[in-house]
């Protein structure tokens, strides 16, 4: 079966904007921030090593596994987040790299050599918290510099100086030294920790959900922002979030986590187009689901028969998990992969079918349906191609 085809009734119509912002807008006048910083990475040799390595590192808190045999490499330069839902590890992973915990189990390795039972401020690692955690009794100047006036043999003072007025720059807070944090946006406290993290020119900079705390406009600004940020000043970054969003628009590569576990690490594209199973097609965008028996597969896809009698077939994912041994399996079609007929950039359908439920359709703006031609309540025809469908691993 090449094509699946069917008939349901359009439940409800909304307009869907395009969900990328274009360009960043500030609510102040800063010129384009200058990369002053020489950093670590610069002055680092080429080891060909990756930053930072787990090797079947666990780490348990009495019965509770937060981090449960994990390995994975980011290689230099990157910019990595993990995502998954609130409790899956995130921030144990973080803190595992940074030195505030240590693995029960598996070697940490940053640069090429192992960090296990290094303290962690003898790590080139610095971490922005998830509650960003300035000195409130300290002003913008002195949050900055206080990683620095922590060195032992302490900087001169001019050095001191420069050093913050470099980093203002970076994070286009130019002459804000004197201010007070509570006379500040959440966006410029944001962008305070930020320069307070990268004081030191860490080799890699731990972001805990940096941006949860701000509000959806000011949040995708700061997102461009780090990005630019990280290209500047060249280090790894690893940031922590659980919108998927943010994770998708920012990151070289993600790593899907669960139950302290990492599912799948690849490039956003990768995750998208080949999940490993339902959990991750679930997690990175959205999908349809129509769950089944398996009635065949082999290298070429699957086919499987719903709960309602319909046969469905799709080729199989590229890095999906196999469906060897599995009595069921789903498929998952992208909204944007379904078309629809008689009916049209991204308008979203939700289509009553007797045969597969509630199906998300998303149609662009030049076709018909997205025109405006089907009303709430018109009945239509919806179909997809095979090569449009997954079958996954119901995991
Ligand atoms: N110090 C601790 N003692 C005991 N359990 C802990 C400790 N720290 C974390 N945990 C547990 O380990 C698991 C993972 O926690 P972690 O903070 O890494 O999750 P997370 O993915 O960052 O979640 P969130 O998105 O809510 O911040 C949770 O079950 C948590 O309760
Ligand atoms: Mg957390």
């Amino acid at each position: 079966m090449e094509v699946y085809t069917g008939r349901g009734r359009c439940r409800n119509l909304t307009a869907k904007q395009g969900d990328r912002p274009q360009k960043a807008v500030w609510d102040w006048e800063a010129p384009l921030a200058i990369a002053t910083i020489s950093t670590a990475s610069e002055s680092r040799p080429a080891t060909g090593e990756p930053d930072v390595r787990f090797r079947g590192v666990s780490k348990r808190f009495g019965p509770v596994v937060a981090v449960d045999n994990v390995a994975f490499e980011i290689p230099r330069g990157a910019f990595h987040s993990f995502l998954g839902p609130s409790g899956c590890g995130k921030t144990t992973t973080l803190r595992l790299i940074a030195g505030f915990e240590q693995p029960t189990d598996g070697v940490i390795e940053i640069g090429g050599a192992s960090v296990v039972g290094v303290p962690a401020y003898q790590r080139p690692v610095n971490m922005v918290f998830q509650h960003y955690a300035l000195f409130p009794h300290l002003d913008v100047f002195a949050n900055i510099a206080y990683g620095l006036r922590q060195r032992r043999p302490q900087p001169a003072r001019a050095a001191i100086e420069r050093s913050v007025g470099e980093a203002l720059e970076l994070v286009r807070l130019p002459g804000m030294g004197k201010r007070r944090i509570w006379e500040l946006s959440g966006g410029q406290q944001q962008r305070v920790a930020l320069a307070r993290a990268l004081i030191n020119h860490p080799t890699v900079l731990l972001l805990d959900e940096p941006l949860a705390a701000l509000d959806r406009k000011l949040r995708r600004d700061m997102q461009i922002e780090l990005q630019n940020l990280q290209r500047e000043v060249g280090i790894t970054f690893i940031l922590v979030t659980h919108d998927q969003e943010e994770a998708l628009s920012m990151s070289d590569t993600i790593g899907i986590m669960r139950d302290g576990r990492i599912v799948q690490m690849g490039s956003p594209t990768e995750l998208y187009d080949a999940p490993v199973n339902r959990y991750v097609a679930d997690f990175v965008g959205e999908s349809n689901f129509f769950a089944g028996r398996i009635l065949q597969h082999d290298l070429a896809g699957a086919s499987l028969k719903t709960d309602k009698d319909v046969t469905l077939a799709a080729p199989l994912s590229r890095k999906g998990e196999p469906l060897t041994g599995k009595d069921r399996a789903v498929i998952a079609v992208r909204p944007e992969m379904i078309e629809l007929w008689d009916l049209g950039d991204q308008t979203e359908f939700s289509i009553e079918t007797t045969e597969l439920g509630t199906v998300l359709v998303r149609a662009p703006k030049a076709s018909r349906a997205g025109s405006g031609a089907f009303a709430p309540g018109s009945e239509v025809g919806l179909g997809w191609r095979r090569q449009g469908a997954l079958a996954l691993v119901d995991a």
